[in-house]
């Protein structure tokens, strides 16, 4: 599925006269005004600042402003974006200011070459600025329409046309890094368009035998990476009785995906391991969910999505180490042969849970899932990414993923890694406090605690299947996809997650 193709590209001729079709400025809520829009400014002779003023644009965030035919410059349109006072700008709001941007211009068909000079206004002239630049343009341009009808593509009023994205080159050493951090965006930006088409397709399509069928597709013609599935046989073998438990109420068979990417030269070093939740649809099972909104239950696979993701992402960018992805993908659905509320499972760990929900799958896929891991993998560390609960959206709404970890180090790298990101996260505690919630009078726990806390007790659940791992769980229920007007999958946590091996592979260590 290819995204829409932009190429990047730096100049350093004058802004004035480069042969463009627009121009992305930035404007403040007072002077000075960012050097490029002064430039242009000079160069109008004061028709920009002028119109700008005629129509009471004051530079306020968020809002953007198209203007044509300046004189004194070669690019026809003049897309003005408002960036607030100066003194609050920063990487997140000058992304966003790309992003707003991007999507007005997308609105103007016929314009395929555009000049962004957004990244040039970064305090201290960071070159994660192009990255972040690159990753936003990819965000304004995706679409999802594989399952549109022709006619209706044919009909769509503006086909977005813009193909070249142009940047003013820093100076000197500054631009071998900005294309750097362009390269590293386009890996990003693919990975989180794999991720989000992933999770926007349907869930008749994107199946658990779907994503094996994709992770193979990934691994085919690299050398370095090695895909391998197990099927329901597999997983009797090695007794994942709470996998095939939440599978079994589902004409549709499970799978668990294994990816293996080697990129170090020499014997492989203990691998980052990557565990993504793939309930390809969650229908509660016999706990049956309500049927408002409950389409949007094709997006329970988004872990998976965005393990997956990342390997592509890893696999563009060569990244000099030891990988694993991990995703167990089955649906949830409330078949004859459901598993019942009151039901025993035998976990792979051997560890046994009551299910008194069957709509909590989400943990129960991930133990064996997780267990599967600590037996088979010596891993330095060990992240999974889940749509687990409606708990986490509660308390901390859609900004950042909750970040649950039973290691300080862990925490500390994912939290730098979020911040050069702009995927964010937030830590909810551990503590063993909440374990008590699990008890259950006929089995080891159950799978559920009481409504309190919910997002804790799940992670608290999982952490019983990872004690002698380092580990840490992302919630992704509230950032892994958009409901409303705009609804659609996000390809998060996947920055996150190109960032956290990006610093492994620089040398960083948990
Ligand atoms: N996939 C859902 C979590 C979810 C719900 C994500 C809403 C995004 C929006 C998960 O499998 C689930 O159903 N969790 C239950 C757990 C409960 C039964 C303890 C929930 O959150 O309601
Ligand atoms: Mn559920
Ligand atoms: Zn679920």
């Amino acid at each position: 599925m290819p995204q829409h193709t932009l190429q990047f590209r730096f100049f350093s001729g004058s802004l004035a006269e480069e042969n463009a079709d627009a121009i992305l400025l930035g404007a403040y809520t007072a002077s000075p005004q960012p050097a490029p829009t002064q430039l242009v400014d000079r160069a109008t002779k004061g028709t920009l600042a002028k119109r700008l003023a005629r129509l009471g644009f004051s530079g306020e965030r968020g809002k953007t402003l198209v203007l044509t035919d300046l004189p004194g410059v070669r690019a026809p349109v003049m897309i003005v974006v408002g960036l607030g006072p100066k003194s609050e700008i920063d990487e997140r709001r000058l992304r966003d200011a790309t992003l707003g941007g991007l999507k007005t211009l997308k609105t103007l068909p016929g314009l395929a070459t555009a000049i962004n000079t957004l990244p040039l206004l970064t305090p201290g002239s960071s070159p994660l600025a192009y990255r972040y630049a690159v990753e936003a343009s990819h965000e304004a341009f995706y679409t999802f329409d594989l399952c549109k009808g022709k006619g209706q593509k044919r009909e769509e009023p503006t086909r977005a046309t813009l193909r070249r994205i142009l940047f003013p080159a820093p100076p000197g050493r500054a631009k071998a890094e900005a294309a750097e951090a362009v390269r590293i965006g386009e890996a990003v930006a693919e990975g989180s368009a794999f991720a989000k088409d992933l999770g926007n397709l349907p869930p008749n399509i994107a199946t658990p035998r779907y994503l094996a069928e994709r992770a193979r597709l990934i691994a085919r013609g690299e050398r370095r990476l090695t895909v391998k599935v197990l099927d329901e046989k597999d997983m009797h073998r090695l007794g994942m009785g709470a996998l095939l438990g939440v599978a079994q109420g589902s004409r549709e068979p499970p799978r668990l995906i294994l990816l293996d990417y080697r990129g170090e030269k020499g014997a492989p070093s203990a691998p980052y391991v990557l565990v993504g939740k793939g309930i390809t649809f969650d229908a509660g099972g016999i706990s049956l969910k309500p049927a408002a909104n409950m389409d949007e239950m094709k997006f329970d696979m988004s872990g998976a999505g965005a393990v997956l993701g990342t390997f592509v992402a890893l696999k563009k960018l060569g990244l000099p180490l030891h990988a694993v992805g991990v995703v167990p993908a089955c649906e949830n659905l409330p078949g004859g042969s459901a598993v019942k509320p009151g039901d025993i499972l035998t976990t792979h760990s051997g560890q046994t849970v009551e299910v008194l929900n069957t709509d909590a799958e989400g943990r129960l896929i991930l133990c064996d899932a997780l267990s599967y891991v600590a037996r088979t993998y010596r891993p330095q560390t060990v992240i999974d990414a889940a749509t687990l609960t409606g708990a986490c959206v509660v308390a901390l709404g859609h900004h950042p993923s909750g970040l649950f970890s039973n290691d300080e180090a862990l925490v500390r790298d994912l939290e730098a890694a979020s911040a050069r990101s702009l995927d964010r996260v937030w830590r909810l505690p551990l503590w063993d406090d909440y374990q008590d919630e699990l008890k259950s009078n006929f089995a080891d726990f159950a799978n559920i605690g009481t409504r309190d806390g919910g997002a804790i007790t799940a992670a608290c659940f999982l952490a019983r299947f990872t004690r002698e791992l380092t580990w840490a769980h992302l919630d992704i229920a509230g950032t892994a996809w958009k409901s409303g007007a705009a609804k659609g999958s996000t390809g998060r946590p996947v920055p996150l997650f190109v960032q956290y091996l990006l610093d492994r592979a620089r040398g960083g260590r948990s």
